[in-house]
């Protein structure tokens, strides 16, 4: 028998697909397609993709021409392949012309001249694009219109650096990306939802628990995306860690532990919010805490310190959480330098990343025995911008929630910050 191997992402099936998979299983009698998986893809730097890997295969298996289908999803794997599925032939579109003749050593290769007038490209270039106004600070605002060019399907209507210049954008815009203090920020995802469009919000969605019901509701009821941004969320690194350890990599978790911390002067956005390091920071710190224990802590107890510049705010804060069979313990500092990682501990082992941990493009899985231990590296582009951009995307146009950051978990964390900020469960040290 005479086996052939394709690879492909294979996105928004098309007639170009098919003639290729047509030709290479006439090339054999049993065919195997590999279709990339999305985090393979994102590594290679393909962002764009439309539809998630099942919608993908399952197109593929629809055509009725595999055999049968793999994931592919790491570079090396072709080879691996290969030899493990005794491959004859590896067939391939001519755009790839050369460029996989290393496989020679394993396998005839073969290249099929590729259809003209087609590509997965191509078709998501035609689709209406996402209008997205942007209303925050220069810097801020500057570097989401970078990346939004990264992003197919995603064009800048305009930019706004306060709420009268907001209310004229809304007018070009399907959506707002909002960067600004807590009471402005209220007021502008509440209009930008009232005149239907969807909203990409820097965490803290809203200041309290109130709000942000209120907000959800109101995005609820007029079928809109609200979205949290917190960057760290979407890094393919961040997210890979946490589902090993949901997956019990390391076993029962036991304790997690994180610091983030800046030497930046307080913000105006804490100012206006009255919390300093817990405005800025306690979002991402408190991420992976309630991402990999949930949000039902049994008690919480929070420790500041104030800063000496702006005394009404903190400069460093520890959140202590306390769960039925687990602990947490973030740090947070403004002014205030601590070691940037986090270590999750485990019953069989632990995982550490290394500072800074929120935008990281590694971690470490380690063990007793250190040989057991796993290095895992992920490509980080943009700061996690990108995928933050295209995780909203996929959400407006699906219209479900985005899968970075769950509901309890926004919740969760806006109900601390409301806590600290009237005092419940906060002990106030004295002042730097
Ligand atoms: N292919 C083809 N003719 C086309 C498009 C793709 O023969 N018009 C082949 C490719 O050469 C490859 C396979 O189909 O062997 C899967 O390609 P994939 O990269 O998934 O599709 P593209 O349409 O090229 O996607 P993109 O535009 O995102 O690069």
């Amino acid at each position: 028998m005479k086996k052939v191997i394709t690879y492909g992402t294979f996105d928004l099936l098309h007639y170009g697909h098919v003639r290729l998979l047509e030709r290479a299983k006439a090339l054999g009698d049993y065919l195997i397609v590999g279709v990339t998986s999305d985090d393979y893809d994102k590594s290679r730097g393909k962002i764009n993709v439309r539809q998630p890997l099942s919608e993908r295969m399952e197109a593929v298996r629809q055509t009725g021409l595999a055999d049968e289908i793999i994931v592919e999803e790491y570079e090396g794997q072709k080879i691996d392949d290969i030899r493990k599925f005794g491959v004859d032939i590896f067939a391939i579109g001519s755009d790839w012309e050369g460029f996989f003749d290393y496989l020679k050593e394993y396998c005839e290769v073969i290249y099929l001249p590729r259809t003209e007038g087609v590509s997965s490209s191509g078709i998501r270039s035609g689709d209406s694009e996402l209008r997205l106004g942007l209303i925050g600070t220069a810097t801020n605002v500057d570097k989401v219109a970078r990346e939004c060019a990264i992003v197919n399907g995603i064009t800048v209507s305009g930019k706004a650096g306060d709420i009268q210049d907001a209310e004229a954008l809304f007018q070009d815009s399907d959506a707002v990306y909002i960067f600004a203090p807590p009471e402005e920020k209220a007021v502008l995802i509440r209009k930008a939802l009232e005149n239907g469009k969807h909203v990409l919000a820097e965490a803290p969605l809203a200041a309290d628990t109130a709000l942000l019901r209120e907000l959800t509701e109101l995005a609820g009821a007029k079928g809109l995306i609200l979205m949290e941004a917190l960057k760290t969320a979407f890094s393919t690194a961040y997210r890979r860690l946490i589902l090993m350890l949901k997956g019990g990599k390391i076993g029962r978790i036991v304790s997690v532990d994180a610091a983030c911390t800046s030497m930046q002067e307080q913000t105006a956005a804490g100012v206006a919010n009255g919390l300093g390091s817990l405005h800025d920071w306690g979002p991402t710190a408190m991420l992976p805490v309630f991402q990999l224990l949930g949000t039902d802590f049994r008690k919480k107890q929070l420790y500041s310190l104030n800063d000496p510049v702006c005394p009404d705010l903190d400069a460093f804060t520890r959140l202590d959480f306390i769960y039925d069979s687990a602990v947490a313990s973030v740090r947070v500092g403004k002014g205030v330098k601590s070691e940037g990682e986090l270590v999750v501990t485990g019953t069989k082992g632990c995982a550490y990343v290394p500072a800074p941990w929120w935008k990281t493009d590694f971690f470490e899985i380690r063990y007793e025995d250190p040989s057991e231990n796993q290095r895992f590296f992920y490509q980080l582009e943009g700061e996690g911008i990108r995928y933050e951009l295209k995780a909203f995307l996929d959400a407006v146009n699906r219209r479900i929630s985005a899968d970075g950051i769950e509901k309890n978990v926004t919740e969760a964390m806006v109900r601390v910050m409301e806590d600290a900020k009237e005092g419940r469960d906060r002990t106030f040290l004295s002042g730097i």
